[in-house]
Protein backbone atom coordinates (compact mmCIF):
# COMPACT_ATOMS: atom_id res chain seq x y z
CA UNK A 1 0.00 0.00 0.00
CA UNK A 2 2.85 2.25 1.21
CA UNK A 3 4.35 1.47 -2.20
CA UNK A 4 1.20 2.01 -4.25
CA UNK A 5 1.22 6.03 -2.26
CA UNK A 6 4.52 6.72 -3.00
CA UNK A 7 4.17 5.91 -6.96
CA UNK A 8 1.36 7.69 -7.45
CA UNK A 9 2.98 11.05 -7.76
CA UNK A 10 0.67 14.06 -9.09
CA UNK A 11 3.50 13.75 -12.28
CA UNK A 12 2.55 10.02 -12.93
CA UNK A 13 -0.80 11.16 -12.98
CA UNK A 14 -0.65 14.32 -15.64
CA UNK A 15 1.67 11.57 -18.14
CA UNK A 16 -1.58 9.41 -17.99
CA UNK A 17 -4.04 12.04 -18.79
CA UNK A 18 -1.41 13.14 -21.69
CA UNK A 19 -1.46 9.91 -23.15
CA UNK A 20 -5.32 9.34 -22.46
CA UNK A 21 -5.88 12.09 -24.87
CA UNK A 22 -3.83 10.11 -27.78
CA UNK A 23 -6.52 6.98 -27.10
CA UNK A 24 -7.93 7.72 -30.34
CA UNK A 25 -5.21 8.66 -32.60
CA UNK A 26 -2.40 7.20 -31.32
CA UNK A 27 -3.96 4.33 -29.37
CA UNK A 28 -0.96 1.92 -29.37
CA UNK A 29 0.86 4.74 -27.24
CA UNK A 30 -2.08 5.13 -25.12
CA UNK A 31 -2.76 1.48 -24.45
CA UNK A 32 1.19 0.91 -24.25
CA UNK A 33 1.44 3.35 -21.34
CA UNK A 34 -1.77 2.26 -19.52
CA UNK A 35 -0.55 -1.06 -19.65
CA UNK A 36 2.95 -0.03 -18.15
CA UNK A 37 1.45 1.62 -15.63
CA UNK A 38 -0.76 -1.34 -14.71
CA UNK A 39 1.89 -3.39 -14.37
CA UNK A 40 3.79 -0.77 -11.86
CA UNK A 41 0.31 -0.51 -9.80
CA UNK A 42 -0.01 -4.15 -9.37
CA UNK A 43 3.76 -4.77 -8.76
CA UNK A 44 3.14 -2.69 -5.68
CA UNK A 45 1.04 -4.98 -4.22
CA UNK A 46 2.66 -8.59 -5.09
CA UNK A 47 5.45 -9.96 -7.18
CA UNK A 48 4.44 -11.26 -10.70
CA UNK A 49 7.78 -13.43 -11.35
CA UNK A 50 6.09 -16.50 -12.17
CA UNK A 51 2.43 -15.96 -11.19
CA UNK A 52 -0.54 -17.06 -13.40
CA UNK A 53 -2.83 -14.09 -13.99
CA UNK A 54 -5.58 -13.78 -15.68
CA UNK A 55 -6.65 -10.69 -17.59
CA UNK A 56 -10.89 -10.28 -18.10
CA UNK A 57 -11.55 -8.02 -21.10
CA UNK A 58 -8.25 -7.91 -21.82
CA UNK A 59 -8.85 -6.61 -25.47
CA UNK A 60 -6.05 -6.22 -27.84
CA UNK A 61 -2.90 -7.40 -26.58
CA UNK A 62 -0.80 -4.33 -24.48
CA UNK A 63 -1.23 -5.66 -21.29
CA UNK A 64 -0.10 -9.04 -22.82
CA UNK A 65 3.03 -6.98 -23.71
CA UNK A 66 3.54 -5.59 -20.12
CA UNK A 67 2.39 -8.21 -17.70
CA UNK A 68 4.45 -11.32 -19.56
CA UNK A 69 7.94 -8.08 -19.26
CA UNK A 70 7.37 -8.44 -15.81
CA UNK A 71 7.17 -12.22 -15.83
CA UNK A 72 3.66 -13.33 -15.44
CA UNK A 73 2.21 -16.23 -17.27
CA UNK A 74 -0.21 -14.08 -18.74
CA UNK A 75 -3.73 -15.11 -20.16
CA UNK A 76 -6.12 -12.76 -21.87
CA UNK A 77 -9.92 -13.85 -21.55
CA UNK A 78 -12.78 -11.48 -23.60
CA UNK A 79 -16.01 -12.03 -24.54
CA UNK A 80 -15.33 -10.31 -28.03
CA UNK A 81 -12.57 -11.88 -30.63
CA UNK A 82 -12.32 -8.76 -32.65
CA UNK A 83 -11.16 -7.11 -29.33
CA UNK A 84 -7.97 -9.32 -29.92
CA UNK A 85 -7.42 -8.29 -32.80
CA UNK A 86 -7.68 -4.04 -32.41
CA UNK A 87 -5.89 -2.10 -33.83
CA UNK A 88 -4.48 -4.49 -36.44
CA UNK A 89 -2.54 -6.65 -33.31
CA UNK A 90 -2.68 -10.28 -33.16
CA UNK A 91 -4.47 -12.05 -30.44
CA UNK A 92 -1.60 -12.90 -27.51
CA UNK A 93 -0.94 -16.64 -27.27
CA UNK A 94 -3.64 -18.86 -25.06
CA UNK A 95 -6.20 -16.36 -25.27
CA UNK A 96 -9.78 -17.50 -24.38
CA UNK A 97 -13.12 -16.42 -25.84
CA UNK A 98 -15.44 -16.09 -22.73
CA UNK A 99 -17.72 -14.13 -20.56
CA UNK A 100 -16.15 -12.72 -17.58
CA UNK A 101 -19.29 -13.30 -15.21
CA UNK A 102 -19.23 -17.04 -16.12
CA UNK A 103 -15.10 -18.09 -16.28
CA UNK A 104 -13.94 -20.97 -17.74
CA UNK A 105 -11.47 -21.64 -15.28
CA UNK A 106 -11.51 -23.71 -12.21
CA UNK A 107 -11.87 -22.30 -8.47
CA UNK A 108 -8.84 -21.14 -7.08
CA UNK A 109 -6.68 -21.90 -10.45
CA UNK A 110 -5.01 -18.53 -10.67
CA UNK A 111 -2.64 -16.67 -8.88
CA UNK A 112 -3.56 -13.08 -9.57
CA UNK A 113 -7.33 -12.29 -11.34
CA UNK A 114 -7.12 -8.96 -13.16
CA UNK A 115 -10.04 -6.32 -14.88
CA UNK A 116 -9.28 -3.17 -16.06
CA UNK A 117 -12.08 -0.82 -17.51
CA UNK A 118 -14.45 -4.19 -18.24
CA UNK A 119 -16.85 -3.60 -15.58
CA UNK A 120 -18.82 -0.44 -16.71
CA UNK A 121 -19.57 -2.70 -19.84
CA UNK A 122 -20.98 -5.62 -18.00
CA UNK A 123 -24.45 -5.91 -17.19
CA UNK A 124 -23.80 -7.64 -13.87
CA UNK A 125 -20.33 -6.25 -12.73
CA UNK A 126 -21.02 -7.61 -9.61
CA UNK A 127 -20.69 -11.38 -11.23
CA UNK A 128 -17.73 -10.60 -12.90
CA UNK A 129 -16.41 -9.65 -9.18
CA UNK A 130 -17.40 -12.53 -7.60
CA UNK A 131 -16.13 -14.67 -10.37
CA UNK A 132 -12.76 -13.00 -10.00
CA UNK A 133 -12.49 -13.99 -6.51
CA UNK A 134 -13.97 -17.13 -7.39
CA UNK A 135 -11.01 -18.46 -9.57
CA UNK A 136 -8.25 -16.68 -7.55
CA UNK A 137 -6.09 -18.88 -5.29
CA UNK A 138 -6.20 -18.67 -1.52
CA UNK A 139 -3.16 -15.70 -0.70
CA UNK A 140 -4.14 -14.24 -4.26
CA UNK A 141 -5.14 -11.21 -5.54
CA UNK A 142 -7.73 -9.76 -7.31
CA UNK A 143 -7.09 -6.33 -9.32
CA UNK A 144 -10.88 -4.22 -9.85
CA UNK A 145 -10.53 -1.27 -12.24
CA UNK A 146 -13.81 0.37 -13.51
CA UNK A 147 -14.76 3.88 -14.91
CA UNK A 148 -17.52 5.52 -12.24
CA UNK A 149 -20.24 6.77 -14.72
CA UNK A 150 -21.12 10.06 -13.09
CA UNK A 151 -17.19 10.59 -13.55
CA UNK A 152 -16.21 12.89 -16.13
CA UNK A 153 -15.06 9.86 -18.44
CA UNK A 154 -18.51 8.13 -17.02
CA UNK A 155 -20.16 7.92 -20.78
CA UNK A 156 -17.02 7.43 -22.86
CA UNK A 157 -16.88 8.75 -26.07
CA UNK A 158 -20.61 10.21 -25.36
CA UNK A 159 -19.34 12.06 -21.99
CA UNK A 160 -19.82 14.74 -20.95
CA UNK A 161 -23.31 14.31 -22.37
CA UNK A 162 -23.96 11.50 -20.10
CA UNK A 163 -24.76 13.83 -16.89
CA UNK A 164 -28.12 14.67 -19.25
CA UNK A 165 -28.54 10.92 -19.15
CA UNK A 166 -27.17 7.92 -21.30
CA UNK A 167 -29.60 7.62 -23.31
CA UNK A 168 -29.86 11.24 -24.39
CA UNK A 169 -25.90 11.46 -24.53
CA UNK A 170 -25.57 8.59 -27.34
CA UNK A 171 -28.58 10.38 -29.24
CA UNK A 172 -26.47 12.97 -29.30
CA UNK A 173 -23.53 11.44 -30.37
CA UNK A 174 -25.44 9.60 -33.36
CA UNK A 175 -26.70 13.39 -34.53
CA UNK A 176 -23.26 14.65 -34.58
CA UNK A 177 -21.33 12.02 -35.47
CA UNK A 178 -23.46 10.13 -37.98
CA UNK A 179 -22.90 6.56 -36.57
CA UNK A 180 -23.92 5.29 -32.80
CA UNK A 181 -21.28 5.40 -30.52
CA UNK A 182 -19.15 1.98 -29.44
CA UNK A 183 -20.05 1.87 -26.25
CA UNK A 184 -23.94 1.57 -26.10
CA UNK A 185 -25.33 2.68 -22.91
CA UNK A 186 -27.78 -0.07 -22.08
CA UNK A 187 -25.91 -2.81 -24.41
CA UNK A 188 -22.51 -2.12 -23.65
CA UNK A 189 -21.99 0.40 -21.13
CA UNK A 190 -23.74 0.94 -18.19
CA UNK A 191 -24.15 3.34 -14.98
CA UNK A 192 -21.52 1.65 -12.39
CA UNK A 193 -20.49 3.50 -9.18
CA UNK A 194 -18.17 3.85 -6.74
CA UNK A 195 -20.44 3.01 -3.68
CA UNK A 196 -21.75 -0.42 -5.67
CA UNK A 197 -18.11 -1.37 -5.59
CA UNK A 198 -16.87 -0.75 -2.33
CA UNK A 199 -19.97 -2.23 -0.60
CA UNK A 200 -19.50 -5.45 -2.51
CA UNK A 201 -15.61 -5.44 -1.71
CA UNK A 202 -16.67 -5.08 2.19
CA UNK A 203 -18.99 -7.93 1.82
CA UNK A 204 -17.40 -10.30 -0.07
CA UNK A 205 -17.16 -13.36 1.95
CA UNK A 206 -14.03 -14.92 0.56
CA UNK A 207 -11.55 -12.23 -0.15
CA UNK A 208 -10.05 -9.05 2.41
CA UNK A 209 -10.41 -5.69 1.06
CA UNK A 210 -6.86 -4.69 0.65
CA UNK A 211 -7.04 -1.45 -0.94
CA UNK A 212 -9.26 0.82 -2.23
CA UNK A 213 -7.71 3.75 -4.33
CA UNK A 214 -8.66 6.64 -7.27
CA UNK A 215 -6.82 4.34 -9.86
CA UNK A 216 -5.56 7.62 -11.99
CA UNK A 217 -4.83 10.22 -9.35
CA UNK A 218 -1.82 10.83 -6.98
CA UNK A 219 -1.98 9.81 -3.45
CA UNK A 220 -2.56 13.16 -1.94
CA UNK A 221 -6.08 13.33 -3.67
CA UNK A 222 -6.93 9.60 -2.58
CA UNK A 223 -9.14 10.98 0.32
CA UNK A 224 -11.73 12.07 -1.80
CA UNK A 225 -13.02 8.61 -2.09
CA UNK A 226 -13.91 8.60 1.62
CA UNK A 227 -16.73 11.47 0.72
CA UNK A 228 -19.94 10.00 -0.51
CA UNK A 229 -21.44 11.80 -3.29
CA UNK A 230 -18.08 13.62 -4.59
CA UNK A 231 -16.53 10.61 -4.78
CA UNK A 232 -18.71 9.68 -6.94
CA UNK A 233 -17.51 12.44 -9.73
CA UNK A 234 -13.85 12.98 -8.58
CA UNK A 235 -12.31 9.34 -8.47
CA UNK A 236 -12.67 8.52 -11.98
CA UNK A 237 -11.91 4.82 -12.05
CA UNK A 238 -11.72 3.37 -8.99
CA UNK A 239 -9.21 0.71 -8.02
CA UNK A 240 -10.32 -2.57 -5.63
CA UNK A 241 -7.39 -4.76 -4.76
CA UNK A 242 -8.23 -7.96 -2.80
CA UNK A 243 -6.75 -10.58 -1.51
CA UNK A 244 -8.25 -13.99 -1.45
CA UNK A 245 -8.89 -15.81 1.95
C1 LIG B 1 -12.50 -0.83 -22.73
S1 LIG B 1 -11.93 -2.44 -23.09
C2 LIG B 1 -10.68 -2.64 -21.83
C3 LIG B 1 -9.43 -3.24 -22.41
C4 LIG B 1 -8.26 -3.30 -21.41
N1 LIG B 1 -8.57 -4.17 -20.30
C5 LIG B 1 -7.88 -1.92 -20.92
O1 LIG B 1 -7.94 -1.64 -19.73
O2 LIG B 1 -7.49 -1.09 -21.77
C6 LIG B 1 -13.25 -3.46 -22.46
C7 LIG B 1 -13.07 -4.91 -22.84
O3 LIG B 1 -13.97 -5.71 -22.08
C8 LIG B 1 -14.46 -6.73 -22.92
N2 LIG B 1 -15.69 -7.26 -22.32
C9 LIG B 1 -16.90 -6.68 -22.25
N3 LIG B 1 -17.79 -7.48 -21.63
C10 LIG B 1 -17.11 -8.60 -21.28
C11 LIG B 1 -17.46 -9.80 -20.58
N4 LIG B 1 -18.71 -10.01 -20.13
N5 LIG B 1 -16.51 -10.72 -20.39
C12 LIG B 1 -15.25 -10.53 -20.85
N6 LIG B 1 -14.85 -9.41 -21.50
C13 LIG B 1 -15.77 -8.46 -21.71
C14 LIG B 1 -14.64 -6.02 -24.25
O4 LIG B 1 -14.77 -6.93 -25.32
C15 LIG B 1 -13.38 -5.19 -24.31
O5 LIG B 1 -12.29 -5.86 -24.88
Amino acid sequence: MKEAARQATLKRSVSLFRSFRLEQTKPEVFYRDLADDAVAQVLSYTPLDGMTMLDIGGGPGYFADAFEKAGAWYTPLDADAGEFRLHGRSPAPGSVLGDGTSLPFRTGSVDVAYSSNVAEHVREPWKLADEMVRVTRPGGFVFLSYTLWFGPWGGHETAPWHYLGGERAAARYERTNGHPPKNKFGESLFPISAHDGLRWAQQCPDAQLVHAVPRYLPSWSWFVLSVPGLREVLTWNLLLVLMKT
